[in-house]
This record gives structure tokens, C-alpha cells and sequence, in this order.
């Protein structure tokens, strides 16, 4: 059995609360800490206020147990040996990451220190970030011993950000110090040794058999760095991928066999090599420009990163273009949206490309029926419902009298509509995918009109 520590997490949004509970399934004591009471107290109630896979189970099982919700960070930061920063680092103006929150938390910790602390970052943060933490404690009386500043940046994905954090490709711990290593390498050593797989009660759907997850020991800046560019590196991927769409439109080939043709070379790899209405999310967006404006700023040449930044803006106009292919005119048009939130599996709307679409449609004119899964509430708040701006509780209702359906997110339930009832349903049959979620010859033969991305029509 491996030991149980005790870990602060502060900030319960995505990251944090998905850390702090995921720990707790680990065998850990968390403490989980978020300024807002409101939150505290729907999670104290067993409401997780995400929607994420998992989570709820998981929550139900530890909390008020293995994981407790408070707001106050003091006894937090006396209580544990690791505190893990897990604030929002939004995009400035300039579009750096905004670090206020981690200053904060950075200084608020430093005022409790009583004895030796890990103080983790666990948001993503520039490289150079975890110097600025250390001198912010050390500048507020905290002396270099009783602490140190680690980077163990996280990977998961949401929708599917539980199963990632417990079987996760790497661990990346960040430490400059070997007393620091260790604390994180005891932290996850249920993963990194297996342990967790053998021994966990498991929740039904997680998977508990797995192979040790790999542990990879940096320096704080190449983690720092680490983070930023894996997803730096996944945009480009997507980018690269949209720009051979485009490609594939020009000269009538079609970008699924293109992307398997290249995906089966293992050094190019499968993934993230999906063409559609370009990348969004809190994290893509934000991220390649933070990591943009790191290397601008250290006089470094990364004029790839602002080409991957012009391709994916370009992707959301030329499927706009494309409804006015389909469409001729677009004042008046009824248009069924099928999808809001920035992917499939998640009600999450933050920087979606089916948000920006709606909004450049409606500048068109267009009148909009959107259904969504899960994200009509949040939708409803960027986009309030109007006679423009309409909301269905289902695909039919969004479909009907409608001169045409877009797809805009890839949920998977989509895939299995009934086509005969879009048949009965539509105004005119035509449907225009940018998740590229139907098979265009079934499309075809169904009788649609269908135009999708990269595929010859
Ligand atoms: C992303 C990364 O995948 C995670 O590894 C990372 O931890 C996370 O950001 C973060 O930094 O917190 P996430 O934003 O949840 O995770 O979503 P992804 O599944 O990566 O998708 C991002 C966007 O790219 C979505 O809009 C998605 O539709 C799009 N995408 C993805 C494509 O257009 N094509 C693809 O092939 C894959």
C-alpha cells in the first residue's frame, strides 16, 4: 500500500477538481480549495457543476471523505505538504497568459507556510512562471529551504480528463530539487508503479488494468515548457491536417484516406489528424498564443505558430462559404445547428468554433434552431435566445421546416441519427458537416445534398 499524502489543490475548475478527486482515488488526503463559496458549496452537495465522465461517481465516493472543499486557503497550506496551484491562466489582451490568479495564490500561500512545502503548478504556465512563484513566496519572508516551486503540468482532456488523469501517456514532474522529486514521485507512485490498477475498487467504465504509467523527471523550465508545446504541437497537427483538407477539396481527393495514408507512419501517428471547423476549447487557443508570444518576447523566430493560429480562423470562413454554396443566399435562411459545444462529449463552450459560427450566421441574417446535448445553458448565455436565435431539445426540433442541418460538434450521438426522420423533418435535404460525421455515399444514396470537409462531394 502506498502512502497517503496530504495535497492542497487550489482552484476547482476543470484541473483542479479532477486532480483533487483523482488523488483521492489515488489514496490520498485532499484539501480542495476555490475562493468562490457557491462552488464550494455545490460541491460539498455532490455537485460537480462540469459535465465530465466520471466525475460524479468519483465525487459521490470522496467527497467530504478523501477530498474536503473549503475556501480557506491558510489551513490548507499549514495542513499539506503539497499545494497544487490549479487557477485560471486566461488570455491578456496581448494574448499572454494572465498570471494575477497564480500571483495571488502564489502570495496567499506564502503568508501560512509553517513548515516545508511543495508548491506545485499545475496550471498551464510559461516557462519562466515557476521563478516568479519562488520569488513572490521567498519576497513574502518564506525561506529558500522550506520550500520549493515544481512544474507538473496536466494533460487531460475534457471528456474524457478522468480516464486521462488515471492512465495517463506521461507524468511529467518538473523539479529542481531531489527532496521535491520525491514528494511528486510518492504522489503518483500508485500510477507510476501500477498499484492503483491492482488494488482499486473500480468504478464501472473506468478501466483498472493498465501498465505503470511512465515518469519523466525535467528540469521546472523544460516541463514549464513541455506543456506549451505538446499542445502547440497538436494545433499544428490540426492545422496541418485542415490545410490539406483544403487541399483535398481543390483537387478532389478526399482527406480520410489522405489523413490514414499518413497517420499509419508511426512517426506521424493517428491522432489529432481530424480536419473540421478548425481547433477551439479553453486550452488551444489560448495556449498557442501564450507560447507565441513566450518566443516573440525571448527574440525567437515562431512565425509557424501564428500560420497554425491564420489556418484555423480560415477554416470556420470557408464553412461559411460553404453553407452559401449549398444555400445561395443566407438572409432569411432557417438553419438546424446541430452541436454548440467546442467538442463532442463535453458542455463546454469556451472559444468553440460552433459558437463563432452561429455568430457569423446570424450577422449573415440567418435564423438559427441550435441543439446541443449539453450545452444549450451555457450557449444560452453567449448567445440569448431571440426569433433569430432559437433552441431545440432535440435533432428533430431543431430540424424541422429548417432549409438545411449543419453539424458543427462531433458528439457521437449524432452519428446514429435516423436519416429518414431528417428526410421527413427538413425543408429541403441538405446537410452541411464540419465534423465530417456521415459516410457521403450513405449521405448520397439517402437522397441529401451533402457537403462535408476534404471529401469529394
Ligand atoms: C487539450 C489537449 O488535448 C489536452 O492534452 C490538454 O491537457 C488540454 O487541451 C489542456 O491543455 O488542458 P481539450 O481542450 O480538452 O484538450 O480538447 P481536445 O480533445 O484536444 O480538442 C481541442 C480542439 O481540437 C477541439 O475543438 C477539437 O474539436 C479539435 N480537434 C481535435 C480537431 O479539430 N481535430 C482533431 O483531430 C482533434
Amino acid at each position: 500500500m502506498s502512502k497517503s499524502i496530504k495535497i492542497a489543490v487550489v482552484g476547482s475548475g476543470y484541473v483542479g477538481l479532477v486532480a483533487a478527486v483523482c488523488f483521492a482515488e489515488l489514496g490520498h488526503q485532499v484539501i480542495c480549495v476555490d475562493n468562490d463559496q457557491r462552488k464550494v458549496d455545490a460541491l460539498r452537495g455532490g455537485d460537480t457543476l462540469i459535465h465530465e465522465e466520471h466525475l460524479p461517481e468519483l465525487l459521490a465516493r470522496h467527497g467530504n471523505k478523501g477530498v474536503v472543499f473549503t475556501t480557506d486557503l491558510a489551513e490548507a497550506t499549514a495542513q499539506a505538504a503539497a499545494i497544487f496551484i490549479a487557477v485560471g491562466t486566461p488570455q491578456s489582451e496581448t494574448g499572454d497568459a494572465d498570471l494575477s490568479y497564480v500571483e495571488a495564490v502564489a502570495s496567499e500561500i506564502a503568508r501560512h507556510v509553517d513548515s516545508y512545502k511543495v508548491i506545485v503548478e499545475k496550471s498551464t504556465v510559461p516557462v519562466y512562471t515557476n521563478e516568479w512563484i519562488r520569488r513572490v513566496i521567498e519576497r513574502n519572508g518564506v525561506s529558500r529551504e522550506m520550500f520549493d516551486v515544481v512544474s507538473n503540468p496536466e494533460f487531460l482532456r475534457e471528456g474524457t480528463a478522468v480516464e486521462d488523469f488515471l492512465h495517463p501517456d506521461r507524468i511529467v514532474v518538473g523539479a529542481d530539487s531531489e527532496r521535491a522529486a520525491k514528494v511528486l514521485g510518492d504522489i503518483y507512485s500508485p500510477l507510476t508503479e501500477g498499484t492503483y490498477y491492482k488494488t482499486a475498487e473500480p468504478i464501472p467504465g473506468i478501466c483498472t488494468e493498465d501498465a505503470p504509467a511512465p515518469i519523466l523527471f525535467t528540469s521546472t523550465k523544460s516541463a514549464e515548457i513541455i506543456k506549451h508545446a505538446s499542445n502547440a504541437f497538436l494545433a499544428v497537427k490540426i492545422s496541418f491536417i485542415n490545410a490539406v483538407s483544403n487541399l483535398c477539396e481543390a483537387a478532389d481527393a478526399n482527406v480520410e484516406q489522405v489523413s490514414r495514408g499518413i497517420g499509419l507512419d508511426s512517426r506521424i501517428g493517428p491522432k489529432f489528424l481530424r480536419p473540421g471547423i478548425g481547433y477551439g476549447g479553453s486550452c488551444f487557443p489560448k495556449d498557442v498564443a501564450a507560447f507565441r508570444s513566450v518566443a516573440e518576447q525571448m527574440g525567437v523566430d515562431f512565425n509557424l505558430l501564428t500560420e497554425v493560429e491564420r489556418i484555423n480562423a480560415t477554416q470556420k470562413k470557408r464553412f461559411l462559404a460553404k453553407v452559401r454554396s449549398a444555400l445561395w443566399t443566407l438572409r432569411g435562411k432557417r438553419l438546424a445547428v446541430l452541436g454548440l459545444a467546442f467538442k463532442g462529449e463535453t458542455d463546454d463552450i469556451r472559444e468553440s468554433p460552433a459558437i463563432d459560427l452561429c455568430e457569423m450566421l446570424l450577422g449573415e441574417g440567418c435564423q438559427l434552431v441550435a441543439y446541443d446535448p449539453a450545452a444549450i445553458e451555457r450557449a444560452k448565455l453567449e448567445l440569448p435566445p431571440s426569433a433569430q436565435m432559437q433552441y431545440a431539445d432535440s435533432v428533430e426540433g431543431a430540424a424541422k421546416d429548417a432549409d438545411a442541418l449543419l453539424v458543427l460538434t462531433d458528439w457521437a450521438e449524432f452519428k446514429s441519427i435516423d436519416l429518414e426522420m431528417l428526410q421527413r423533418t427538413l425543408r429541403y435535404p441538405i446537410v452541411i458537416d464540419g465534423r465530417n460525421m456521415f459516410d457521403p455515399k450513405t449521405m448520397s444514396e439517402a437522397g441529401f445534398t451533402y457537403l462535408s470537409v476534404g471529401r469529394p462531394v
